[in-house]
């Protein structure tokens, strides 16, 4: 059925493709279609951050920036979602053509530069779900925010969201917003952590409950700062990471007409970075540490390969756009008992 349905789609423009694909789901969601096409897959419960996940595999953040698909998302068997990035106010993103198909590698090129339409939006929609699995929220900071105020843009949106959602993710490892990678560097990265962790606790305390709070980082690394980052992450008091967002790096698609196009690769390409970043994760931040493996998952296997490499959930993207969402099923029946 999505054989069909993707031929269609990509002859389209990717970003209308979204779109177009976005309001049929909501249409299939609202007759109950959806669950009839795909069947949710078996329960496969995990406990992980104090949450109970339906079953590990969730989407991954930017499918669904503003949180307004999450009932039609969540009817295809997620065992979580996640929404976002957001950002304290809207705000439009870069200019059109911003995202790209590499259909050859299984890949996607963008860079949206966080469009979404700002954080008072997204709580509307997460007040109004009824989707009851987990959702995560994702926060980014403002295009026109200085890299040292920062800091302030994530407080803004934790604070909004915190008694929305059931865990929150620190983006800063998103390549389409300027310098935002810079607040991974030894010199922002644990100042910003201590202080948001800080704001973390100070809601915990004041809403009297839990939010696990992660954090989410690139693939792009020096092998002795990507070392040093995860030392810093592990001494926060952050509760968990996710590994990770998309890739600047062009040697695997380098014969590809489109590998010149400025912005993050997703998908296949990604696969082996990302892989390395989770696999040094699970070393270095020892067996407890919760760990969200992202990046070119395609198939079952893709998943369990993760699963082995230490990952507690993992997260799609691109995958659900070249294989469907037959994907999360298949991902779900992979997942081995135990690592
Ligand atoms: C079009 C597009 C938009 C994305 N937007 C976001 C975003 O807003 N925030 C974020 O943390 N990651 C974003 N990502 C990264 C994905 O969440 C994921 O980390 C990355 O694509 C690797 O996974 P994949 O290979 O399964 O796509 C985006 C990815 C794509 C393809």
């Amino acid at each position: 059925m999505y054989h069909w349905l993707r031929h269609g789609l990509f002859r389209l423009e990717p970003e209308k493709a979204h779109d177009l694909a976005m309001a049929s789901l909501d249409v299939g969601a609202r007759f109950n279609l959806l669950k009839t096409l795909y069947p949710p897959p078996q329960d496969c419960p995990v406990d992980c951050m104090g949450l109970r996940f339906k079953n590990p595999v969730g989407l991954a953040a930017g499918l669904d920036k503003d949180g307004d698909h999450i009932d039609a998302l969540g009817s295809l068997g997620f065992g979580f979602i996640e929404v976002g990035t957001v950002t304290p106010k809207p705000q439009p993103g870069n200019d059109r053509p911003r995202m790209f198909r590499l259909a050859s590698h299984g890949a996607l090129i963008n860079r949206m530069g966080f469009n979404n339409q700002g954080v008072d939006h997204l709580v509307e929609n997460l007040k109004k779900r009824r989707y009851t699995g987990i959702v995560g929220t994702n926060v980014g900071k403002q295009k026109d925010t200085p890299i040292d105020q920062a800091a302030s843009d994530y407080a803004i949106c934790i604070e909004k969201v915190f008694d929305h959602c059931d865990y929150i993710t620190i983006n800063i490892s998103s390549p389409n917003t300027k310098n935002l990678r810079a607040l991974q560097d030894q010199g922002h990265l644990a100042e910003l952590l201590s202080e948001l962790v800080g704001v973390r606790n100070s809601l915990a305390e004041k809403h009297q409950t839990q939010r696990p709070m992660l954090i989410k980082i690139a693939p792009d690394w020096e092998e002795a700062a990507l070392i040093q980052a995860l030392e810093t992450i592990g001494a926060s008091g952050i509760d968990g990471l996710i590994a990770t967002n998309t890739t600047l790096d062009r040697q695997a698609v380098k014969d590809h007409p489109l590998a010149h196009e400025t912005g993050g690769l997703s998908g296949r390409p990604v696969t082996q970075a990302s892989n390395h970043v989770l696999a040094m994760a699970r070393q270095i931040l020892g067996p407890e540490f919760p760990l969200v493996g992202v990046g070119g998952i395609a198939s079952g296997a893709d998943a369990a390969k993760k699963h082995q490499l230490g990952a507690d959930l993992v997260q799609i993207y691109t995958g659900l756009i070249y294989e469907g969402p037959k994907l999360i099923k298949e991902c779900v029946t992979a997942w081995p008992e135990t690592r």
